[in-house]
């Protein structure tokens, strides 16, 4: 049976050319030491997050600025090949497309994202109407955060979720705050925002929503996650173990598009957390980020055989 998604997933954010290392450990300040293998590949939590939430089913308008360079053109093309519309990609002459600089080692990874055209924006609302027909509006912290908190006001503006990844970390203002339907941290990124001990996690939600966040959901890795919903009932969602664990590389992005694709079907915030546990375990089974996204079917076998091995 086809879901019934009435509303688009909005995402307003970042578009990177991940290039990828892969090494036996992490080099030590100072130190050189020899890689295994090194590849190029689609990226930026943004773009990352809209073909997770369009493979996943739901029509998704990406809102972007690249460069206008042979890299843009390329992504553009993959997340259009993905099912995006990338009808709102925009080149900025004179600017690069934004680069991630990652190394995967001993399970776990780092990136140095240098931004290029993701922080060229002109002022004003980067949604200007597309948030007409939007479920959800989505966004991170890769962007500048004038172009964040007029996302937000567009979308609040027009009745749409305002859901934010508040990825990379960054402490955020009150009126920002208060314009965040569902806000999806890790644990890192929830003591930044929350300005408070992440441990335990109920606690930090307790005091975003004093602060104005109506639901949090903090993702926990292979511990699953963990959801604060509109109601303030706070409840644990059991992660999907992965057999293998190749790439954690944007493993949260696809947690995240396919979280914000099943809230626009208007599916409960904990049972979409549910579905983003398994998006996320099937992204690490597989090197890279947008190359590790399951589409619909795939997510919906995996979600099958994880509810009948844990009756
Ligand atoms: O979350 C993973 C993403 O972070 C990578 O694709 C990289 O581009 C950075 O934006």
């Amino acid at each position: 049976m086809s879901e019934d998604f009435r509303a688009t997933v909005v995402v307003v954010g970042s578009v990177n050319i991940d290039h990828v290392v892969t090494a036996s450990r992490f080099p030590e300040p100072g130190e050189t030491i020899l890689g295994i293998e090194a590849s190029t590949g689609l990226g930026g939590k943004g773009a990352n997050q809209a073909v997770a939430a369009a493979l996943a089913g739901a029509p998704t308008t990406m809102i972007a600025r690249v460069g206008a360079d042979p890299e843009g053109a390329l992504a553009r093309d993959g997340m259009a090949q993905r099912g995006v519309d990338v009808s709102r990609v925009t080149e900025v002459e004179g600017a690069s497309t934004g680069s991630a600089w990652i190394t995967v080692a001993q399970g776990d990874n780092t990136i140095i994202v240098v931004s290029g055209a993701n922080f060229s924006w002109p002022e004003g609302d980067p949604l200007s109407g597309a948030e007409r027909n939007a479920g959800v509006v989505l966004s991170q912290l890769e962007v500048p955060l004038p172009v964040v908190h007029a996302a937000a006001s567009a979308a609040s503006k027009a009745d749409a979720l305002f859901v934010l990844n508040a990825a990379p970390a960054s402490a955020l203002p009150d009126e920002l705050l208060a314009l965040i339907d569902v806000l999806i941290v890790n644990e890192h990124e929830l003591a930044v925002v929350a300005r408070t001990e992440p441990d335990p996690p109920e606690q930090a939600h307790a005091v975003l929503r004093e602060r104005g966040v109506r639901a949090v959901v903090t993702t926990l890795g292979p511990e699953g996650a963990i959801v604060t919903d509109f109601g303030g009932v706070t409840t644990r969602v059991p992660a999907v173990p992965a057999p293998e664990v190749i790439d954690t590389t944007g493993a949260g992005d696809a947690f995240t598009g396919v979280c914000a694709a099943k809230l626009a079907t208007g599916t409960p915030l904990p049972e979409a957390a549910r579905w983003g546990c398994v998006a996320g375990s099937l992204a690490v089974r597989a090197a890279g980020a947008q190359d590790s996204y399951p589409d619909a079917e795939t997510l919906r076998r995996e979600a099958t055989l994880t509810t009948r091995t844990s009756q």
